[in-house]
């Protein structure tokens, strides 16, 4: 295929240079002949420096915020931005009017009409928005879609599908973490599970017509502490037997540690020790201020009349997505390990076995495709990215729908004219 640069790296801009963004950053340091690191903005000195230093950016090339580089710009093809997504709407737009392609973090953003703004606004100035939708790009979910596409067992008729966030991550990211409170960042279903609506979408190709939720946060509250536990594990009498113990996650299993921090000259003890006694890390899970839900569930009824239903839940030990898509001629069954394919009359059960990628880094590597796919798109002038702004503003449309439905108690009908 014939390449608009073919000679030049597409050049990027960090704003948040957290968890996501050094994974997408990988893709940069693995292919420096098709992706350049030219700035970065982030607020924490640490993760700064460490990005600066990695891809030798000079001072001026650094920022301590992203309102600091909008007011002092440094010329680039695009911006990845990897902030929290509260912080996800305002330097979007800002990119998008300065005239920056964007590889912009899931959520898009924090309501549906911002999300609306970001694609009208993406459209007008004629920029490329990638939400990163990793799934599409994962080999276990490519290779279902390949087979609902091969049109081998028919048409899609229904689907269950379970996202299990599992208890390490919910305890860890929506009871003590980031996304603990809607306020901060955004109703669960929309933070953890928009991925998971994309796929549906993907998989069906169609729009929701009509759904209903339910769901609330059931366990992680004040009046089921147990008597005797206290406000922080570390001195906590039950904490040897407590399946939500933060002394256990962090410091006996060292789990989702990447993002605490080790400033120069401390040890990571330290760090986990400090978090322990006095961070937000260290609280009892029914002593937090979070407020978001530990299990919902969502009915979808298509357009082409296919129904989905699908369930969140935390209260698992693994986090592993599961898909049950039954078809006219057979049906499809997965949980990320194993992938069965069984026709209703004549030929074998195919099993596909994917044990061996789980939990590989990068999402399996989904996560640099993605960033591939995204500097193809703005260096070949015919590459289309996977997934357009505007399917993504679908999927959280109906996110966004599904919450308001869970609240109201009704079930919602989407406005076919959109
Ligand atoms: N696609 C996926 O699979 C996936 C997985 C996890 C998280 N996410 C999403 O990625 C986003 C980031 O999550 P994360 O886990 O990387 O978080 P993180 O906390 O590790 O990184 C966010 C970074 O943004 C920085 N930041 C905050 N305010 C800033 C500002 N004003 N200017 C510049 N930098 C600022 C923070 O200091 C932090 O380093 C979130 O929207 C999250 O929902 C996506």
């Amino acid at each position: 295929m014939e390449r608009t640069s073919e000679t030049k790296p597409v050049t990027i801009v960090a704003i948040g240079a957290g968890n996501r963004t050094n994974k997408y950053l990988e893709y940069a340091i693995r292919n420096p002949d098709r992706l350049k690191l030219v700035g970065v903005a982030e607020l924490n000195d640490i993760r700064r420096h460490a990005v600066a230093s990695k891809f030798g950016l000079k001072p001026e090339e650094c920022f301590a915020d992203y309102e600091r580089f909008f007011e002092n710009p440094v010329p680039a093809d695009a911006i990845l931005i990897g902030t929290p997504e509260n912080m996800h709407f305002e330097p979007c737009m800002k990119a998008i009017e300065a005239g920056y392609n964007v590889l912009l973090e899931k959520p898009i953003a924090q309501s549906l009409p911002e999300c609306c703004r970001i694609a009208e606004a993406a459209r007008r100035k004629g920029v490329i928005v990638g939400v990163c939708h990793v799934l599409r790009y994962h080999p276990y979910f490519i290779k279902i879609k390949e087979i609902v596409d091969s049109g081998q067992l028919g048409e899609i008729i229904s689907i269950s599908h379970l996202a299990a966030v599992g208890l390490d991550r919910t305890t860890h990211g929506f009871v003590r973490g980031m996304w603990r409170r809607e306020e901060i960042t955004n109703p669960m279903l929309i933070s953890k599970c928009c991925h998971d609506i994309d796929f549906l979408l993907w998989l069906t190709e169609a729009r929701c017509r009509k759904l209903s939720s339910f769901g609330s946060l059931r366990w992680f509250r004040a009046e089921n502490a147990p008597k005797g536990s206290t406000p922080r594990c570390i001195d906590c009498p039950l904490e040897k037997e407590c399946p939500y113990s933060a002394v256990d996650l962090y410091y006996n299993r060292r789990d989702w540690i990447s993002n605490f921090d080790v400033p120069e000259g401390a040890t990571l003890d330290e760090v986990i020790l400090r978090q322990l006694r006095t961070g937000d890390y260290g609280r009892c899970v029914f002593r937090c201020d979070n407020d978001v839900v530990d299990h919902q569930i969502v009915s979808m009824e298509m357009e082409n009349d296919v129904t989905i239903s699908f369930s969140m839940d935390a209260f698992t030990l693994g986090d592993q997505r599961e898909t049950h898509i039954r078809l006219t001629h057979g049906e499809i069954d997965g949980d990320e390990r194993i992938l069965r394919v069984r026709r209703f009359r004549g030929g074998e059960e195919q099993v596909y076995d994917f044990s061996g990628i789980l939990g590989k880094p990068f999402h399996a590597g989904a996560d640099l495709n993605l960033v591939e796919d995204f500097v193809d798109t703005i260096s070949r002038r015919e590459h289309r990215f996977r997934t357009s702004i505007g399917k993504s503003v679908e999927s959280h449309r109906i996110c966004f729908e599904a919450e308001r439905s869970r609240l109201s108690g009704q079930t919602v009908i989407l406005d076919q004219t959109r």
